[in-house]
C-alpha cells in the first residue's frame, strides 16, 4: 500500500524497518488527543478560510464518526500506516474521501504530536493529583484517630524520641503536598501550544493560533517553533515529579513492610491486601507494599532514559523523540495504579497502638529530656548531654531503663535531679512537651491536621 509520503519513492518500505519505525502499538493511546487536537485545528482552517467551509465541516463529521469508532473499539491500526497520526488520517480517508486529504494543511506530525502530548499530560496530571489526594484524605483519616498513639521516632533506625503516630504519618502528608504542587507547576508548561509550529519553521498559510490555543485550553502558544516541536521539557518534568512520588511512596512502603514485620508488630495490613506463600502455610507477605517500592525502580529508569534520549539531540525533531512515549505511558500507569492501592492500603491496615507504647516504654529515647530538665536548671547543654550520657551508660551496664533508676542514683550524677523527673520521663509527657511549631505535641499535631484538612478540596 502507498504511504502517505509515499510520492518521493521508488520503493516499498522493508518490511522490518516498518515493524521497526511504527509507533501505532504504542501511540494509539494518543488517539482521542490527536482527534481533539485535528477538530480544534480544522475548525480553525476553516474559520480563517485556508480550507472552505464545507470541507472543514465534512472533516469535523469525520473525525467525530472515527472518535466513536474508537470508543467502541470498532477501528483496525494498521503498523503499515506507522504511528497514530497516520492510522487516523487514513481512517478519515475511508470515512470521506480525498477531502481528509486537507486536514494536514498548514500542519506537521511533529508539531502534531506534541500537542497530543501536552494534551494527554495535562489530562493524566490533573487526574494524578486527584489520585494524591485521595492518599492524603486516607492519612489525614489514619492521623485523627492516633494523636494520641506514641511510638520511638528513629534516626539512623534507632530509638530517638517518641512521636505521635499521627505525627509520623502527616510527614508523608506533606510529601504528597509537595507533589500535589510540583504537577500543578508542570501545567503551567504543560499549557503551552505547539500545534502551528509546522514541521519546525512555521506555515506559509494564514492560521490563527490563538484560536487553536483557546479552543483547547492552552494559557499560550510556544512562541519559537523550532523550540515548540523540540520540547520534551515538560516530559521530563513530569517524570521527575514521577520519580519523586514513587520515592515518596516507596518509603513509606519500607516503613509499612519493616513496621508489619515480627519484629516490629506495629500495625497489621489487612488480609485483602497482602498474599500467603505456596510452601509456607504461615506466611502473611506484604507484597502490595514490597511492589510499590520495586516499581519505582522503572518510573527512575524512564527519567534518565528520556533525558539520556534528549542529551544529543541537535534541533529540531528527530526520530528519536518517539522514544519520549512508552516510558511515560508506563510512568503514568505505574502511578496510577500505585496511588489507587496506597489509600485502601492506608486506610485498612490495624495500629497496634499498645506495642507502639511498650516499644517506647522499652528505650532510652526519653534521654534528650533529661539533658533538657538539667538545661532548664542552668547546666549548660553540652555539659547536661556529657552528665546524661554517662548515666545512660551506667543504666545501661545495670539493665535499667531510665524510669527504674531510684532517686538515689539520679542523685549520683547530679544533685539537681527531683522526684518530679519520673514524671518528664513518660512517654506521654516526652511527647507532649514538644509544642514548638511543627512539633510532635498534641496540640501541634491537632494544628497540623487542621491545616492539613484545610488543603483537601472539601
Ligand atoms: N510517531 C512520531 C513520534 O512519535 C510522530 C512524529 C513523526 N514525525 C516525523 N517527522 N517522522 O515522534
Amino acid at each position: 500500500m502507498e504511504k502517505l509520503w509515499g510520492g518521493r519513492f521508488t520503493k516499498a518500505t522493508n518490511e522490518l524497518v516498518e515493524a521497526y519505525t511504527a509507533s501505532i502499538g504504542f501511540d494509539r493511546k494518543l488517539a482521542k488527543e490527536d482527534i481533539e487536537g485535528s477538530l480544534a485545528h480544522v475548525r480553525m482552517l476553516g474559520a480563517c478560510g485556508i480550507i472552505g467551509k464545507e470541507d472543514a465541516e465534512a472533516i469535523e463529521q469525520g473525525l467525530m464518526t472515527i472518535l466513536k469508532k474508537i470508543e467502541t473499539e470498532d477501528v483496525e491500526f494498521r503498523v503499515e500506516d506507522e504511528d497514530i497520526h497516520m492510522n487516523i488520517e487514513r481512517l478519515l480517508t475511508e470515512e470521506i474521501g480525498p477531502v481528509a486529504g486537507k486536514l494536514h494543511t498548514a500542519r506537521s506530525r511533529n508539531d502534531q504530536v506534541a500537542t497530543d502530548l501536552h494534551l494527554y499530560l495535562r489530562k493524566k496530571t490533573q487526574s494524578l493529583i486527584q489520585h494524591l489526594e485521595a492518599v492524603q484524605r486516607a492519612i489525614v483519616e489514619k492521623a485523627k484517630a492516633h494523636v494520641h498513639t506514641i511510638l520511638p521516632g528513629y534516626t539512623h533506625l534507632q530509638r530517638a524520641q517518641p512521636v505521635s503516630f499521627a505525627h509520623h504519618l502527616l510527614a508523608y502528608f506533606w510529601m504528597f503536598e509537595r507533589d500535589k504542587e510540583r504537577l500543578k507547576d508542570g501545567l503551567k508548561r504543560i499549557n503551552w501550544l505547539p500545534l502551528g509550529a509546522g514541521a519546525l519553521a512555521g506555515t506559509t498559510f494564514p492560521i490563527d493560533r490563538g484560536q487553536v490555543a483557546r479552543a483547547l485550553g492552552f494559557d499560550r502558544i510556544y512562541p519559537n517553533s523550532v523550540d515548540a516541536v523540540s520540547d520534551r521539557d515538560f516530559v521530563v518534568e513530569f517524570l521527575a515529579a514521577a520519580s519523586l512520588i514513587m520515592a515518596h511512596i516507596s518509603r513509606l512502603s519500607e516503613e509499612l513492610i519493616l513496621w508489619s514485620s515480627q519484629e516490629f508488630q506495629f500495625i497489621e495490613l489487612d488480609d485483602a491486601f497482602c498474599t500467603g506463600s505456596s510452601i509456607m502455610p504461615q506466611k502473611k507477605n506484604p507484597d502490595v507494599p514490597e511492589l510499590l517500592r520495586g516499581k519505582t525502580g522503572r518510573v527512575y529508569g524512564h527519567l534518565i532514559g528520556l533525558l539520556t534520549v534528549l542529551k544529543g539531540l541537535p534541533l529540531a525533531y528527530n526520530k528519536d523523540m518517539q522514544e519520549d512515549k512508552e516510558g511515560l505511558f508506563d510512568t503514568v500507569e505505574t502511578l496510577e495504579g500505585a496511588l489507587r492501592l496506597l489509600a485502601p492500603l492506608l486506610a485498612t491496615m490495624t495500629v497496634h497502638g499498645e506495642r507502639m507504647r511498650r516499644a517506647a516504654l522499652n528505650d532510652y529515647s526519653n534521654a534528650t529530656d533529661l539533658a533538657d530538665y538539667l538545661a532548664e536548671k542552668g547546666v549548660p547543654f553540652r555539659e547536661a548531654h556529657g552528665i546524661i550520657g554517662r548515666l545512660v551508660l551506667y543504666a545501661i551496664q545495670n539493665g535499667k531503663y531510665l524510669l527504674e533508676l531510684s532517686m538515689d542514683e539520679f542523685k549520683a550524677f547530679s544533685p539537681l535531679f527531683e522526684s518530679d523527673v519520673y514524671e518528664r520521663l513518660k512517654p506521654e509527657n516526652v511527647v507532649a512537651a514538644r509544642k514548638s511549631d511543627g512539633g510532635t505535641a498534641p496540640e501541634a499535631v491537632q494544628a497540623q491536621l487542621e491545616l492539613a484538612e484545610s488543603l483537601l478540596t472539601p
